[in-house]
């Protein structure tokens, strides 16, 4: 687990959630933002990505949020930020470390919660004895279909009964996708959902729902 302690004050934007994140690229964090993707060293969380806002957004409208909450490929953690701003002690996964130190780590404690949060890094396949967990969060993170065996994994050893999964129609480039990921998770042996649908002129997003079967 990672402590945090730095919170760059001048380089943060608001969500319409009112929730700050950290506006990564200019010389106070220090680290840029050159590429989307490097696979298997940089996995994109230095970006905050569309479906983590959508993500937020739903869970806001919940009026339940659960005592245990792991977000899984977390990047700048919002929608796990927002469980821990309505009570729940949350676990955040990002596979960079200087993601969960400089941005992560700086949005938990721009936004108030350090106390209900543990960060953490890694690669999905590492996750082991953190305990039992009431839900999973997890958003952008099924881009890469090689990954899919890792993160299902990782969601079933969390033995949550609920994990929300936001996420595109498809990821061009890449190959992963929702109709794909669906199908690998109902094989792993997960029921799977489609909660919400959201079209817009540049993309389609999903909030899917996995229950274990088992
Ligand atoms: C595209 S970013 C999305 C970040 C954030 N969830 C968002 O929506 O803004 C994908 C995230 O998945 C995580 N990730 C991807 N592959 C991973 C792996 N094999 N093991 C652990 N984490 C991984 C990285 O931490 C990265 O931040």
């Amino acid at each position: 687990m990672i402590e945090v302690t730095e919170w760059v004050e001048s380089n943060n934007l608001k969500t319409s959630e009112g929730l700050f994140y950290t506006v990564v690229g200019n010389s106070t964090v220090g680290l840029k933002e050159t590429t989307d993707l490097v696979s298997g060293r940089y996995e994109g969380g230095l970006k905050l990505w569309e479906c983590s806002l959508d993500l937020t957004k739903y869970l806001q409208t919940l009026s339940i949020i659960p005592a245990r909450v792991l977000e899984l490929g977390c990047g700048h953690g919002l929608p796990g930020i927002l469980c821990a701003q309505k009570g729940s002690s949350v676990y955040l996964q990002d596979y960079n470390e200087e993601v969960i130190r400089h941005v992560t780590g700086n949005n938990v404690i721009r936004n108030g919660v350090k106390d209900r949060c543990k960060l953490f890094y890694g690669p999905w396949g590492d996750l082991s004895n953190l305990g039992s967990f009431d839900l999973v969060l997890t958003s952008e993170t099924i881009y890469n279909p090689e990954y899919y065996p890792s993160l299902l994994t990782a969601i079933r050893t969390s033995q949550a009964r609920c994990c929300l999964v936001a996420c595109k129609n498809y990821y061009f480039g890449v190959g992963g996708g929702v109709e794909l990921f669906a199908k690998s998770a109902e094989d792993f042996g997960f029921s799977t959902q489609t909660l919400l649908r959201i079209d817009d002129i540049a993309s389609t997003r999903y909030i899917l729902e996995l229950t274990p079967k088992y």
